[in-house]
């Protein structure tokens, strides 16, 4: 009888790491843009706040692009890399006056690659919404919608944030 169960434990396992398996790695963009690791590690660029949606941001930068956003060097080099974390808001249980985040609501990218994306100023736009990431975008066509609204920024090579101020 132990053998039985054991023999159906095995099984059950068995099957829950082949159906896992079968939805096969890190949640992919409509472009092709593989859900970007590690950018939880990279450097602020600057906080933001969409009082209409409620949103609270973070903009962050990997090292080429925290550096070209520092020396100011257009446009942003091959490799360079934004993201922007979006929560929505919530109030501090502690102190209702804070407004903080709360849920996750989406990540974005742009990843800079001026030959692959020429179409998008150079820029490959991705975004992955909720929990579970899910890709944006029905097709590739997606990224004509982010780079429409970023091209007026063609003067800071498509990019709207710059370093927030510190002394
Ligand atoms: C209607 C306008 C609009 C659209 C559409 C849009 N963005 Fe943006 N994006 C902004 C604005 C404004 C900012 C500045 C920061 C903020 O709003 O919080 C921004 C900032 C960003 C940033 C941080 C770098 C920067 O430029 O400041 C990334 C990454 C980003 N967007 C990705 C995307 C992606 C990916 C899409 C499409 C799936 C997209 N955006 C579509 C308006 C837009």
């Amino acid at each position: 009888m132990i053998k039985k169960n054991l023999l159906i434990a095995v099984a059950a396992a068995w099957l829950a790491l082949a159906a896992g398996a079968g939805d096969a790695g890190p949640p992919t963009a409509p472009n092709g843009i593989v859900m970007v690791q590690g950018y939880r590690e990279w450097q602020l660029v600057a906080p933001s706040f969409r009082p209409d949606k409620e949103h609270i941001r973070v903009i962050l930068g990997n090292e080429a692009a925290i550096k070209a956003c520092r020396s100011g060097a257009r446009p942003f080099p091959d490799g360079a890399v934004f993201a922007k974390i979006a929560w929505k808001t919530r109030k501090h249980p502690e102190y209702p006056d804070a407004v903080i985040p709360g849920p996750f609501a989406q990540v974005e990218f742009m990843i800079k690659d001026a030959g692959k994306y020429k179409e998008t100023g150079g820029w490959g736009f991705a975004r992955f919404v909720g929990q579970e990431l899910r890709p944006y975008g029905r097709d590739p066509g997606f990224a004509r919608e982010c780079f429409a609204c970023h091209e007026p920024l063609a003067g800071n090579d498509f990019v709207f944030t710059v370093l927030a101020e510190v002394p």
